[in-house]
């Protein structure tokens, strides 16, 4: 979507894999509060987004939607003000369907009001989600928000949660600055390389404005190893997915804290090229050991050896795989181990992999090729 925003992924934080329901404005804002001193803002995590229940079940007697006065008190401007105050965004839900998936009120035929309550909320993002939708094609229920945060004269990153259906690359990019290519993540191995086959499938049509949205980040919440978690976020960053924790940053360990915080992961993913990874190259037992590759900016590549067996094993990267002349010789940078390489490296590149572990590095070509006449 042309409104300048999602020039590079989105990054920042969502209630929905963590909380579901269990949200409140006192999660918020000290979620806000996690993001500025644990340092995730300042390493780009900057939007805080609602999910689904943070409305009344009902809209009021003005037909306008309302926070839970249990749970939102003080309403979502005064989150907003909080929010801003810490130069973090606000984001939240609603549904292009008559409820949202927990049957809070939807937005379906109140597009202009309830854009325009957003905005006077001072909201930055908004999630639009697709449950209760009278089974009329989303290519017709999500344009007409767009016309509306449009029409507010307030800049919101929008991004469709239409889970996939009717191919949203292939119209989406027009109309959002993110779309779901699948249905919802959980927080397995299997769900997660799951989702990340689907989202591949879509690559070509991912770019500064536009991206396929593999949905949020499991990353903390206890249902892979930390060695899946390294491979969810590092595949994540390569294919240019949105970077949204889901855990409970209040409370997040150590362990966890490498993972997202790992600097040079996300400058893959926030490359100013954004053209999104792929799996470029498969072999062993039921395609388990894969190179996830592609281009960066200044020439360079970022590649992943990404070991899906379930025994440790060498990954091979042959050049032709990742669309270099066998001749060229790369520098290679590890951003897990955060060291380059004291030799260059031609031909191909292995390395042993734990089971469900990544390697993540940068390829830089070398000037001054062996075969150049
Ligand atoms: C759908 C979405 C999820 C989440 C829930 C909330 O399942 O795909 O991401 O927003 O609704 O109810």
């Amino acid at each position: 979507l042309n409104n300048g925003l999602g020039q590079t992924p989105q990054m920042g934080w969502n209630s929905w894999n963590f909380f579901g329901c269990n949200i409140s404005e006192v999660v918020i804002k000290e979620t806000a509060d996690a993001l500025i001193s644990t340092g995730l803002a300042d390493l780009g995590y900057v939007y805080v987004n609602i999910d689904d229940c943070w409305s009344s079940v009902t809209r009021n007697s003005k037909g306008e939607l309302v926070p839970d006065p249990k749970t939102f008190p003080s309403g979502i401007k005064a989150l907003a003000d909080y929010v801003h105050g810490k130069g973090l965004k606000l984001g939240i839900y609603s549904d292009a369907g008559l409820f949202t998936c927990q049957v809070r009120p939807g937005s379906l035929f109140h597009e202009k009001d309830d854009a325009q309550q957003f905005a006077s909320w001072d909201l930055d993002y908004l999630k639009y989600d697709n449950c209760f939708n009278l089974d009329i094609d989303p290519k017709e229920r999500y344009p007409p928000m767009r016309d509306a945060l449009n029409a507010t004269g307030r800049t919101i990153f929008y991004s469709l949660c239409e889970w996939g259906v009717e191919d949203p690359a292939l119209w989406a990019r027009g109309v959002g600055n993110s779309w779901r290519t699948t249905g919802d993540i959980n927080d397995t191995w299997v769900s997660m390389t799951t989702i990340a086959d689907l989202n591949d499938k879509w690559a070509a049509y991912a770019g500064p404005g536009g991206w396929n949205d593999p949905d949020m980040l499991e990353v903390g919440n206890g249902g892979m190893t930390h060695q899946e978690y390294r491979s969810h976020f590092s595949i994540w960053a390569l294919m240019k997915a949105p970077l949204l924790v889901g855990c409970d940053v209040r409370n997040i360990t150590a362990e966890t804290f490498e993972i997202i915080s790992n600097k040079e992961v996300i400058a893959v993913n926030q490359d100013p090229l954004g053209v999104q990874g792929r799996k470029v190259y498969v072999e062993g037992p039921d395609n388990c050991l894969q190179v996830w590759a592609g281009p960066l900016s200044e020439h360079r590549l970022a590649v992943v050896l990404w070991n899906r067996c379930s025994e440790a094993a060498t990954v091979t990267a042959p050049w032709e795989a990742l669309g270099l002349e066998s001749s060229t010789s790369v520098s290679v940078r590890d951003l897990w181990q955060h060291k380059t390489l004291d030799r260059n490296v031609v031909a191909s590149f292995n390395a042993e992999v734990d089971a469900h572990d990544c390697h993540m590095y940068i390829f830089t070509p070398q000037a001054g090729r062996v075969s150049d006449e």
